[in-house]
């Protein structure tokens, strides 16, 4: 039997980073599923599709291929179409139309199977907004790791600046907000803690500190 770890919490809370190092350092899988939407919000971007519930979203759906794949060094890359797409999605564009579009309930449906596949053949920490309240509610351990507003923009904008975007600290702070919104209140799936969950906030921790306290966290429970 596979064990799944369910990480689950709002953008720019560190999951990503701080899961792949405790992924690593317990040797489990990490599958980022924001990567998913991000890539159904690039297609439709591409497509000129608006990122709202739809026949052409629900047509585009049935003409695309979104598949999680593996690098040489067991990072997540993910494939449009066979496209290897992983960087394109990482823009502040992207971002906010995968926030509109993972609110489409057909969109959710679409990549639920995609998911769980994932966790039936590996040992995983999945990280996502809905793995511990839909996708894995019988998920070993479920955490919840948030952070304040400010410490995730902050962190969100300083890794900007590190990619070369030219951004201000003010609209990224707007663009957390604006997702944290969207996310906590779409009709499907919102954005909550999962019951059992453990809530960690990052807001007083470094980075060193918030992977130590997942660790411990899924080691007193696996
Ligand atoms: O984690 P991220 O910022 O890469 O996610 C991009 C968007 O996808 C985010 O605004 C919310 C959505 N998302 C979701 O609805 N469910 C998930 N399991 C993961 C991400």
């Amino acid at each position: 039997m596979s064990v799944a770890i369910a990480l689950d919490g709002p953008a720019g809370a560190g999951k990503s980073t701080i899961a792949k190092r405790a992924a690593k350092a317990l040797d489990y899988i990490y599958i980022d599923t924001g990567a998913l939407y991000r890539t159904i919000g690039l297609s439709a971007m591409r497509r000129n599709i608006e990122p709202v519930e739809s026949k052409e979203v629900s047509d585009m759906l049935s003409e695309i291929k979104v598949e999680i794949a593996f690098n040489d060094k067991m990072e997540q890359i993910v494939l449009l179409d066979g496209e290897d797409v992983s960087s394109l999605i990482r823009t502040p564009e992207v971002s906010m139309t995968a926030s509109k579009i993972s609110a489409i309930p057909e969109v959710r449906a679409y990549l639920l199977d995609l998911q769980r596949d994932m966790a039936k053949k590996n040992n995983v920490i999945m990280d996502g907004r809905d793995i511990g309240t839909v996708v894995l509610p019988d998920a070993k351990v479920k955490i919840f790791l948030t952070a304040s507003p400010e410490a995730r923009a902050e962190r969100r904008y300083k890794e900007l600046l590190e990619k070369g975007m030219n951004v201000s600290y003010d609209d990224v702070l707007k663009d957390v907000n604006e997702r944290d919104y969207n996310d906590s209140h779409r009709k499907t799936a919102p954005l909550k803690p999962a019951e059992g969950c453990v809530i960690v906030d990052t807001t007083e921790l470094d980075f060193e500190q918030s992977v130590d306290k997942i660790i411990s966290v899924i080691k007193e429970n696996v």
